[in-house]
């Protein structure tokens, strides 16, 4: 696959900032002016008119949201690249989801099973990619069930596993879950894996997902190492 979208898709996306997301923005404003003027000929907030502008608003946001989501998808930022040490981006990682997987009852653990400790790579980009794994696990692991990020390797490539005890994947939907789009969640966007395999294929690196219904998920992340990094 390539690395950065097709000339039509990024004509389409700069199209739809400038022609949708602009005017957008601008009735975003103009609706809590009204709403900010109104408030002074209609005083009583449980009026009808603030349900009406509380629907308008929350159409608004989602189809904001979606243009958000779908332009990060088509012009996404080029990786900064720069040597970046495996363990503490995952010890991050770890930190920032932590706390949502304890609330639900998951617990969430960091495993080091080999690999280098260095990578060249964008960390911010490649802890997006990691956590939009987590997350899936996350939404598919049940109380009491548990995820595991374990980094792995040799001195020359980084896998970086994240591993669910979740619903797993149903085999006709695993060549599908990549698309851009595909979700099988009620709230899902099917936009996680689109863009955690496009981070991945700018880095130069494959995702590999071993899936078994009803008993778990794992996907990896397989990177080249950092030319000279030290390794395990
Ligand atoms: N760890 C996982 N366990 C079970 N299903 C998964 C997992 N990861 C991804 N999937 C499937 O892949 C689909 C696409 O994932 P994604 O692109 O992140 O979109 P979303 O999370 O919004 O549905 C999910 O809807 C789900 O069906
Ligand atoms: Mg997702």
């Amino acid at each position: 696959m390539s690395d950065s979208p097709p000339p039509l898709v990024e004509a389409i996306a700069a199209g739809i900032a400038h022609e949708v997301r602009n005017p957008l923005n601008a009735l975003q404003i103009n609706l809590g002016i009204l709403e900010q003027e109104l408030s002074e000929i209609v005083p009583d907030r449980r009026s009808h008119v603030y349900e009406v502008i509380g629907k308008i608003a929350g159409e608004l946001r989602s189809l904001d949201n979606f243009v958000t989501e779908f332009l990060r998808f088509a012009r996404p930022p080029r990786p900064r690249f720069e040597r970046v040490a495996v363990r503490p981006l995952l010890e991050d990682l770890v930190a920032f989801i932590g706390p949502e997987c304890a609330r639900k009852g998951v617990s969430l653990s960091l495993a080091s099973e080999g690999g280098p400790d260095e990578v060249v790579a964008d960390g911010f980009q490649l802890k997006h990619a990691v956590l939009n794994l987590v997350l899936n696990g996350l939404q598919a692991t049940p109380p009491g069930g548990a995820i595991v990020v374990a980094s792995d390797g040799d001195s020359r490539r980084l896998a970086i596993e994240v591993r669910d005890t979740g619903r797993g994947i149903e085999p006709d939907h695993l060549p599908r879950i990549f698309d851009l789009y595909f979700t099988t969640k009620a709230e899902g966007t099917g936009v996680g894996l689109a863009v955690t395999q496009q981070i991945v294929a700018a880095h130069g690196g494959t995702i590999e997902v071993d899936s078994r219904p009803g008993a778990g998920t794992t996907m990896t992340v397989h990177l080249p190492a950092a030319e000279g990094a030290s390794g395990a």
